[in-house]
């Protein structure tokens, strides 16, 4: 159970939605691209997933700009969701916001569908060890992606569309593609978001996740591999703004 006197919060027209920064994953700084992303391409929809959502932030954000009437939060980390629900229960919005523990879609109740999945899903290939330690940035194999292309047409309406963040410095446009193919999906297009955007913060918030697992005692538990990983990636710069891609799919 999280401690709820250690929360923080982003507040989106009057949605106060809550998170750690352990479980942040970017959402409080490139996520922000999702609003005007999801609002020039597509306009209002009915149904949103987050798939990878962590604490819901960005789901949240659509929703409270009124891009959707109504939102899906699935995450593979029950710390994640049980954020979602409390941001659900302390903004009243049951009814109108489901959220779900599930590796990939298995949990997801069948009768869940949408008309757009967005993502910021873990942007590095890693072992299985280091996923482990890293649900955030690990993607091991490429499984997560694999598993959920290949279980999303389920749960889309006809035409719905998938738009996925990735990063160029661990995938490229061609892998997607092909995955996508592959699982009877249609991909559309990939393009790099350069409107306008709050200030890059990710080094604040990467100190802020540091702290935030040393107060946690996550730090040690984790090992030194994944925060040598960690400061590894923050030094090359992998995770500049510049480095992130869209990739945009659809059912047929
Ligand atoms: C880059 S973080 C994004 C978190 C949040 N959406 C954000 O933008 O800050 C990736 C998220 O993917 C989740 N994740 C990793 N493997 C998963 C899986 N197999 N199924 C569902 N979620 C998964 C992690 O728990 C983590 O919350």
């Amino acid at each position: 159970m999280i401690d709820k006197k250690r929360l923080k919060f982003e507040e989106y027209n009057g949605i106060k939605a809550f998170y750690i920064p352990r479980l942040n994953g970017g959402a409080t700084s490139f996520g922000h691209d999702f609003v005007p992303i999801v609002k020039s391409m597509f306009g209002r929809v009915g149904t949103i997933c987050e798939f990878c959502s962590g604490p819901g932030l960005i789901g949240f954000s659509l929703l409270a700009n009124e891009l959707c009437d109504r939102l899906c939060l699935v995450d593979i980390n029950p710390e994640a969701i049980e954020l979602c629900r409390y941001t659900i229960e302390q903004n009243g919005l049951e009814g109108k916001v489901d959220a779900f523990v599930s590796d990939g879609l298995k949990n997801v109740p069948a009768n869940q569908v949408w008309d757009l999945v967005i993502s910021n899903p873990p942007h590095f290939d890693g072992s299985e060890k280091e996923y482990k330690n890293d649900l955030i940035a690990i993607d091991p194999g490429w499984r997560v992606h694999r598993e959920f292309y290949a279980d999303v047409g389920a749960h889309l309406n006809k035409g719905g569309r998938i738009l996925f963040v990735e990063n160029s410095a661990g995938s490229n446009y061609a892998m997607w593609e092909k995955m996508i193919k592959e699982n009877g999906l249609v991909p559309v297009k990939e393009f790099v978001y350069s409107g306008p955007r709050p200030k890059n913060n990710i080094l604040k918030n990467g100190m802020a996740r540091l702290s935030d697992s040393v107060r946690d005692g996550t730090l040690f538990s984790k090992g030194i591999r994944y925060h040598a990983n960690m400061a590894a990636r923050l030094v090359k710069g992998t995770y500049k703004y510049d480095k992130f891609y869209y990739v945009l799919s659809q059912k047929a």
